[in-house]
């Protein structure tokens, strides 16, 4: 168990979370140091060859905030932008968490520990025009294609800059949030902002597969950091293309709504052939436990394929689409109840991949007209963003697209 916050070393910084802990340690009449729980205490290091935010479980509460450059903000001031926030967040992400740096820094997440605060950057196709990089502007960030099926909002679309917050404290999600945009101030304003949630660790009596807002268990196939592809399907190569994005990744962002009145009124056993997985358990159609390879290939006793034809793990199978995978790490969204009485509700979907032409596009092409779920699903809303990979110590996230 990690133990920070002591009250004494708090007011030397003159940053650390004192507050409670000062109060608490001043009633007792001692300075001992104050444990967090451990979801207070977790700590993902913000420094390394990868971003972080990308292979840890989607925390319980996320935001995903889009960033358009001030008109005349140039590479320059992008440069000392991405210094300033990574700055900030090497700070708030710290195990003793010394606040954000003192002129931004509101108090919100006083004290909280970091709670697995992870902020992951990235660049919109736009921002290379607008900063004079077009010679830097990889190949994989072409614009996605048009899919039939799509509805989208060019407003909550795209962006010159993407961040993406992740906490299992919502105080600290808005506390990074705050901080960021106010580090932004003259250089970027805020174009759009999604705010996710899923599930708190310990809400569940052990670690369990989310479910997402149509009650399904998501995210049992994604690829594993233990399987041997996982690296070049996730992450572009040490000497890949362009060379400032080695390390780096690609995220696809869509907001899909769910049209979760008409989902309810499906009787379960239609629900589960709509997705090929037992909605209780997440088991596949096939047989099994929710681990258990899928198999495709399975007839009922009756002739028909135990993974109906339209199933949406049969549709988007990287066997159906020439091996092309994705690390999906979504968070849920729900932004009220219509007038009509209808729930804004849905996934934030987010996809991961070392290139969208081998992972996203193939799939959801396939997706848009033969997926029995997307009757079911709206695409308001669309980005595409390269995350380079890590900072190290001292260094900005971008660095070596901006020096
Ligand atoms: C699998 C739900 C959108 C790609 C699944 C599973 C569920 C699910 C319940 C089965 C469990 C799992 O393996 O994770 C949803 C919902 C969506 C959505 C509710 C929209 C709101 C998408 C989109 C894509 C996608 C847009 C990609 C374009 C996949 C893939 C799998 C999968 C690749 C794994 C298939 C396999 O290999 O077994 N999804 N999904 N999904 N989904 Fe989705």
């Amino acid at each position: 168990r990690r133990l920070f916050g002591v009250a004494g070393a708090a007011g030397a910084v003159g940053l650390v979370g004192g507050g409670a802990a000062g109060a608490a340690a001043t009633a007792a009449g001692h300075h001992d140091p104050v444990a967090l729980t451990t979801v207070g205490s977790a700590h993902i290091p913000f420094e390394g060859a990868r971003q972080a935010g990308i292979v840890q479980p989607a925390q319980a509460r996320g935001h995903l905030v889009a960033f358009d450059l001030a008109p005349g903000a140039d590479r320059r001031a992008a440069a000392a932008l991405l210094r300033r926030w990574s700055d900030a967040v090497r700070s708030m992400t710290r195990a003793d968490r010394p606040a954000a740096p003192a002129a931004y820094d509101d108090q919100v997440a006083y004290d909280a520990g970091p709670a697995s605060l992870t902020v992951t950057f990235g660049f919109g196709r736009s921002f290379f025009g607008r900063t004079g990089l077009g010679s830097a502007l990889p190949e994989a960030l072409a614009p996605l294609p048009d899919f039939p099926g799509d509805h989208l909002d060019r407003t909550r679309s795209d962006g010159d800059l993407w961040v993406q917050i992740g906490a299992d404290d919502a105080l600290v999600a808005f506390h990074a949030l705050r901080v960021l945009q106010k580090a932004a101030r003259d250089t970027a304003a805020v174009r759009w902002q999604m705010n996710g949630f899923s599930r708190t660790p310990g809400a569940t009596a052990h670690p369990m597969t989310g479910r997402n807002l149509m009650g399904q268990i998501d995210g049992t196939n994604n690829p594993k950091p233990t399987d041997p592809d996982f690296e070049s399907r996730v992450f572009v190569p040490a000497h890949g293309s362009p060379a400032w994005m080695a390390g780096g990744s690609y995220a696809v962002v869509r907001r899909i709504r769910m049209l979760l009145d008409d989902w309810d009124h499906l009787p379960v056993a239609r629900q589960e052939q709509v997705i090929g997985r037992r909605k209780s358990d997440g088991a596949p159609l096939s047989g099994g436990t929710e681990t258990t390879p899928v198999d495709l290939a399975k007839f009922r006793p009756d002739g028909s394929l135990a993974i109906a034809g339209d199933a949406h793990i049969r549709v988007a199978a990287p066997a159906s689409n020439s091996g092309a995978a994705m690390l999906r790490r979504s968070f849920s969204y729900h932004d009220g109840i219509g007038a009509d009485g209808v729930p804004d509700a849905g996934l934030l979907f987010v996809a991961w991949q070392a290139d969208p032409m081998r992972g996203f596009v193939p799939v959801q092409r396939k997706l848009d007209g033969a997926d029995g779920l997307s009757r079911f699903l709206r695409h308001e809303a669309s980005g595409l963003f390269a995350v380079p990979g890590g900072a190290g110590p001292g260094e900005y996230v971008g660095q070596r697209l901006l020096e």
